[in-house]
């Protein structure tokens, strides 16, 4: 099981840096066999008859998604559609709707300070070779500057103001942690986020997250597994200059495994998150 998932992990590694340039900003289209920890927060706006790719989060077990509390700011939990299983974000697949919500109680909106959510859904998604959950880091676990991890979504290609348009199939690009003083001073001047020792930063040249992206997964060996390092919670400028803001999944496990728990009436191989290890 370690095995399999390593190696499908190195196998997208191989796949994203070898294919020709699409998109997230910069990615590469992939297949949900590849990222199968993928699922998309699908938003329904009924008066207009809308449904859109709002966020995007990894499945941490059965029952459990990770995303960022940012993506709730101003929406109804009963318009939420979570897809797992699919290339596309709004078709195919199995859904599920949304039983409860925990936001990390430290969140706040106006500075993304601790921008995680731990999404339970009504229906249980079972496991299959397109359904999978991430492992998450010990707590405490850093990653070292210049590592790489692969980060998928189906947000915007480009910035909506130059003409930037949702993907339909699935993106992952790789993106390279950056030092956390790089980090600080790249956002020193700007007010909308706090840089602090519980985020971090990952960029690539004219690579990044865009507009939809927010809770988008960073992938990354820890020990000799692949595990989920960082969701992605800010950026400025799809494929920018600046990197982009990761929230630190591991100054979060403890507050994940407390909170994370099944239903008791739970069947499933994995109704609780793991640790890598
Ligand atoms: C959520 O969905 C319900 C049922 O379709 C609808 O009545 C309601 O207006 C929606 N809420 C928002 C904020 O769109
Ligand atoms: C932030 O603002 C200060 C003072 O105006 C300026 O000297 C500095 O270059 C700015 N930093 C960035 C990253 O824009
Ligand atoms: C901060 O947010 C405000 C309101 O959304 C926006 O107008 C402004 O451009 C943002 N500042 C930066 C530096 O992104």
């Amino acid at each position: 099981m370690v095995w399999k998932v390593l190696s499908f992990a190195v196998a997208v590694i191989y796949a994203v840096s070898a294919a020709p340039q699409s998109r997230i900003t910069g990615g590469d289209q992939v297949d949900i066999t590849d990222v199968p920890y993928m699922a998309a927060l699908v938003y329904h706006y009924p008066r207009i008859n809308l449904r859109i790719q709002r966020c995007v989060g990894p499945l941490i077990s059965s029952y459990h998604v990770l995303t960022t509390a940012f993506c709730f700011n101003g929406a109804v939990l009963e318009n939420f559609t979570i897809r797992a299983g699919s290339t596309l974000s709004l078709s195919g697949g199995v859904t599920s709707t949304i039983q409860h919500l925990i936001k990390n109680p430290g969140f706040v909106s106006e500075t993304l300070l601790n921008d995680i959510a731990i999404v339970f859904v009504k229906e249980p998604f079972r496991i299959s070779n397109v359904i999978r959950s991430l492992r998450l880091p010990p707590q405490g676990f850093e990653i070292p500057d210049g590592r790489s991890g692969i980060v998928s979504g189906w947000g915007f290609d480009k910035e909506r103001v130059d003409g930037g348009t949702q993907h339909e199939y699935l993106q992952s690009v790789l993106l390279r942690k950056v030092t956390q003083r790089v980090c600080t001073e790249t956002y020193a001047n700007n007010s909308n986020v706090t840089v602090t020792d519980s985020v971090y930063c990952a960029t690539e040249t004219n690579k990044g997250v865009c507009f939809g992206d927010s809770g988008a997964p960073m992938v990354a060996p820890v020990y000799s597994t692949a595990a989920l390092i960082g969701i992605s919670s800010y950026y400025q400028g799809c494929g920018s200059t600046y990197p982009d803001i990761f929230t630190r999944v591991d100054r979060y496990s403890n507050w994940i495994m407390e909170n994370a728990v099944a239903p008791s009436a739970r069947s499933l191989e994995f109704d609780t998150p793991r640790i890598a290890n």
